[in-house]
């Protein structure tokens, strides 16, 4: 039998749980805030800010209580340690927390600071708690694939009683200067200082104390003769430390037992000369981040990273989204450095940015800006990574190198997504699947939600509308289109073979008590699987399987929900801080990394499908971390059918792609709500340079499916698809860049002009990839042209007219941008690869011959890439792959392989030998040299031999630029060839 509390409390949570459903169904008009806390609502970000405020106050008599004793350092083979003393009391106590100091072979610094006494496990956990009493190293077995190889090298330039200087890196121009009273590295390039760490003394480590209880209150007999309460003084504590969160929190009815008191880390960082940083996603606001200490136009708030399920999210806000990576750029003119902040748990960042005047007399000449930043965790240790750049394209090369880069996607996964919550049936998706045909709309993808399950049983189906799943497949395939079903990570909490076996496996997250974590999700009572235990990778890989995913076929891939994780009557939507991973990590060191362990885990599962077919995962991730990159694409979750949701939409992608995570989209048409068409339309040309580019809606909202929407918009809409599916060869080669380098597939203009100051804080066009393609999507109602700012003084041409167009580096462009229009310019100096046959999916197109646009320089010059493979399987890795380096110099445009491999040596299979027939087929060239003037053929020449080729010469004329067209070119994709326009 129930005790009562017990049953109340079911029935408390089974309110909740309505009330929940009836907010999902009467949409409020934004996130209801008070669900999340804020700064002051989250005891370790006040207490630091509190920190902060007071070393202020104090100005130069600050003395922070963090120093290095000379005689304990010591440097060597790349790496400096030492125990960092900190002075805890009046009296001079001191705890150690030893840190260190490495120089890493690509340039990098890492900066480690851990506590003596928890490293020993030499502490006391209140409650009884089992929880591991380290504190969390273990953020970079996640998170960290390479890169940290430690260089031998560096060296020291100059060592004394107050400090050591290292020189590293290329050519040794870096220079990390350590000062050991108070500590604080200052890190500089090219003997310039770039970033400094606790340049502000706000390095605060939180150690490890015992709760001494406060003695009985003493019962006092009052005037009035009542008796009161007196409080003893608290225990260990300087007076102006706030102790009211040390021991236990409640935010929301929620109570958190932290069984290990307070335990923070943070740290200031100054970014010397920077005026813009970016990064830090997930949130709504601007690319260049704001300040966050108030004042006109700032946030008041500190950038918030919790990995949350916060509903009808609202814009320009620093409040927490879905997923978190605390990697930041600054950038100056001609400068890049960056910082990652590797640590799992609740994470608040403060931005505040100060002039600094190098002559009192001359306000504001020759001043500069500084970007103080203030970095606070909850827990774990500290572990921060410097970069010293000195190009954007540096700082994001070296954090790749650490986090790894963008997996190389299924290819059918850069087309286009139809995908709504929820097609009712399996007829429904053949229904649409065939409209979609009808209308010759192109798509690659259709998918199910949570609805297709038998009562929200992950790994079922729903048996009446869902009754014939394989014909379901099979039918998208015989045009090859898949099928993407979500599988979210809480598991019902009823009789079935996977619940049971979660259980039975101890493979689920476990609440404080060691006991099952029960929570709500959309099944009801769940349980969690607890993806940071191999053993559950494991188990989960084997669910996976066609024969035991009943229904599921090769064209079959997924969707992870709700992996923040979401949980409905938890504390934020979320699980208890004190629940159990794993190894009895609390949940609260690996809160920020819980979702990219769910994505990895179903990652895993469909690397292993069956024995033998190795192909790329599909995997669509709602919460990611640092490292998600290498598991598939994002999304930036609920967004709603507005303008101001389209618009928020780019800034948002661009700083995922910035952030290492480019394979990133938002629903288009906006998941709440009803776009009407033109806003619909619009945002159809904006997702189709998304590099995610997925329809979604609620299940409240209209159907909407390209082909219901009335025309012109239908026509808009399809023209829009079409333009992604012939460029889907320049997608697949700004994959390949970014799945190399980590380059972002949307490039912001600080990122591709590091030297144009007025660019840095532009987010609302973008570059894509390194074709030269700059576009700004129109985001506003009504509006009919678009304002381009140019970077360079390079020749721009109109994608769609080949109007060249009077831009002037600095300046704004206005463009004609009606409603059938997206403003799409090609700077000069590029070619681009393109497919024109328009075909229903991405896989029809494979073998389809190649359109090369080159867009031509004012020098007269243009260079571009292809890469193409397979786009299926890991056959890239045995050499099976065409990468083309295109070049027009002078009179001659020539294709060789763009890593100088002599192709001809490769072993061909299945894939290389049928795109032997694949050819150029046509070349359009934009701004295209007078020489091709009166000319009716040029020579196509291939091992030296020569074939004439038809040329289509027009004159500039009304503002268009000269182009010519050369027809049925069949130079062989992956052959040699020359042609000569002289
Ligand atoms: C929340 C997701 O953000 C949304 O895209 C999805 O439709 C619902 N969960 C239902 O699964």
């Amino acid at each position: 039998m129930l005790s009562s509390s017990r049953l109340s409390w079911k029935w408390t949570a089974c309110l909740c749980f309505l009330t929940l459903l009836c907010c999902l169904f009467t949409p409020a008009l934004t996130v209801k805030e008070n669900d999340f806390k804020k700064c002051t609502q989250s005891g370790f970000c006040k207490r630091n800010r509190a920190y902060a405020d007071n070393a202020a106050t104090q100005g130069s008599s600050w003395e922070p209580p963090y120093k290095i004793l000379p005689e304990q350092a010591s440097f060597k083979d790349g790496q400096l340690q030492a125990p960092i003393l900190k002075t805890t009391d009046a009296q001079g106590t001191t705890v150690r927390l030893p840190v260190t100091v490495s120089f890493l072979k690509s340039g990098t610094a890492r900066v480690t600071v851990d506590e003596e006494q928890r490293k020993e496990k030499n502490i006391e956990l209140r409650h009884n708690s089992i929880a591991r009493k380290e504190r969390y190293n273990e953020a970079e077995k996640w998170a960290i694939v390479g890169g940290l190889d430690v260089d031998t090298n560096a060296k020291v330039s100059s060592e004394s009683k107050s400090g050591i200087n290292i020189k590293y890196g290329p050519g040794f121009i870096f220079e990390a200067d350590i000062k050991y009273s108070p500590f604080s590295i200052e890190f500089k390039r090219d003997g310039v200082a770039q970033i400094k760490l606790n340049d502000r003394g706000l390095l605060n480590v939180e150690h490890w104390r015992p709760k001494v209880d406060k003695p009985a209150p003493e019962k006092k007999e009052g005037e009035d003769g009542e008796e009161s309460e007196e409080e003893p003084e608290a225990a260990e504590a300087t007076p102006s430390e706030d102790q009211s969160t040390w021991w236990e929190e409640t935010f929301g009815g929620n109570t958190d037992s932290k069984p290990r008191g307070p335990e923070s880390v943070a740290l200031d960082i100054t970014f010397f000369g920077y005026e813009h940083v970016y990064g830090i996603p997930e949130h709504t606001g601007p690319l260049s981040l704001k300040e966050t200490r108030g004042g006109d136009g700032n946030y008041k708030e500190p950038y918030r990273l919790y990995n949350s399920d916060v509903f009808e999210y609202i814009l320009d806000s620093p409040m927490t989204l879905y997923g978190a990576i605390p990697f930041m750029q600054a950038q100056r003119k001609d400068s890049t450095v960056g910082v990652f902040w590797l640590n799992g748990a609740e994470t608040w960042v403060d931005i505040t940015k100060a002039k600094e005047h190098k002559n009192p007399l001359a306000l504001g000449i020759g001043s500069k800006t500084n970007t103080h930043t203030h970095w606070i965790s909850e827990s774990g240790v500290m572990d921060v990574f410097v970069f010293l750049g000195p190009t954007p394209r540096d700082v994001t090369k070296n954090y790749a190198e650490l986090t790894g880069t963008t997996a190389m996607p299924q290819e059918f996964a850069i087309g286009y997504h139809q995908c709504r919550w929820n097609y009712v049936s399996d007829d429904d998706v053949k229904e649409v699947d065939r409209k979609m045909d009808r209308y010759h709309i192109p798509y690659d993808v259709i998918w199910l939600d949570i609805e297709y399950l038998d009562d929200k049983k992950y790994f079922t189906w729903e048996p009446n509308m869902f009754s014939d799943p394989i014909s379901m497949g099979e039918q998208l395939d015989s045009h090859g289109r898949k099928l993407v079903v979500i599988i979210d990570p809480h598991i019902k909490n009823t009789k079935y073979p996977v619940s049971e076996e979660l259980k039975s496996k101890g493979l689920a997250v476990k609440n404080k008590e060691g006991n099952i974590f029960e929570g709500w999700c959309w099944p009801g009572s769940s349980h969690w699987v607890d993806c940071f235990n191999p053993e559950a990778i494991k188990w989960w890989t084997t669910l996976f399987d066609y024969d035991k995913f009943k229904g599921t076929l090769k064209n079959t891939f997924i969707w992870n929900d709700m992996n923040e994780p979401s949980v409905f009557n938890g504390p934020e939507v979320t699980m208890p801080k004190d629940n159990l991973h794993h190894d009895n990590w609390e949940h609260r060191d690996v809160h920020n990394i819980n979702g990219m362990t769910f994505h990895n885990a179903t990652f895993e599962a469909l690397l292993s499908r069956k024995k033998g077919e190795l192909r790329r995962p599909f995997v669509l991730t709602r919460s990611f971390y640092a490292g998600s990159q290498r598991l598939g694409a994002m999304w930036t979750g609920d967004n709603q059918a507005t303008w101001e949701y389209l618009a928020a939409a780019t800034p948002m992608i661009l700083a995922q792609g910035i952030s290492g995570f480019p394979f990133a989209g938002a629903d288009v048409g906006g998941f709440f709500g009803n776009p009407e068409p033109e806003l619909q339309s619009r945002w159809f040309q904006a997702g189709a340079f998304y590099p995610f580019f997925r329809g979604h809606a609620h299940i409240d909202a209209r159907r909407r499916e390209p082909y219901l929407v009335p025309e012109p918009h239908r026509s808009i809409i399809t023209a829009a698809l079409r333009l992604r599916y012939s460029l889907l060869p320049a997608w697949y080669t700004a994959f390949y860049h970014a799945n190399q380098d980590g380059s972002p597939i949307l490039r912001p203009l600080y990122w591709t002009h590091p030297s144009e100051e007025a660019g840095f804080d532009i987010d609302d066009e973008f570059f894509v990839g390194s074709t030269g393609l700059l576009v700004k999507p129109v985001v506003e109602q009504e509006k009919t042209t678009a304002d381009i700012y140019i970077p360079d003084d390079e020749v721009y041409y109109d994608y769609f007219t080949y109007e060249k167009l009077p831009t002037s580096k600095g300046k704004h462009l206005t463009v004609q941008a009606p409603l059938e229009t997206i403003p799409v310019l090609m700077r000069g100096g590029h070619i681009i690869p393109r497919r024109d046959v328009p075909r229903r999916s991405a896989q029809l197109m494979q073998y389809d011959d190649y359109t090369l646009v080159i867009a031509v320089s004012k020098n007269g010059n243009a260079e571009g890439e292809l890469y193409v493979d397979d786009g299926d399987t890991f056959e890239y890795e045995n050499g099976q792959y065409i990468h083309r380096s295109f070049k027009l110099a002078g009179s001659s445009l020539t294709s060789t392989d763009a890593e100088g491999r002599d192709v001809k040596s490769i072993k061909e299979g299945d894939w290389l030998k049928r795109m032997s027939d694949v050819a150029v087929d046509k070349i359009i060239i934009v701004g295209a040299p007078s020489s091709l003037a009166g000319k009716s053929e040029v020579q196509l020449e291939v091992e030296g031999e020569k074939t004439p080729v038809r040329v289509d010469y027009h004159k500039a004329e009304g503002g268009k630029a000269a182009y010519a067209v050369l027809g049925r070119v069949g130079a062989k994709i992956g052959a040699d060839w020359k042609i000569d326009f002289a």
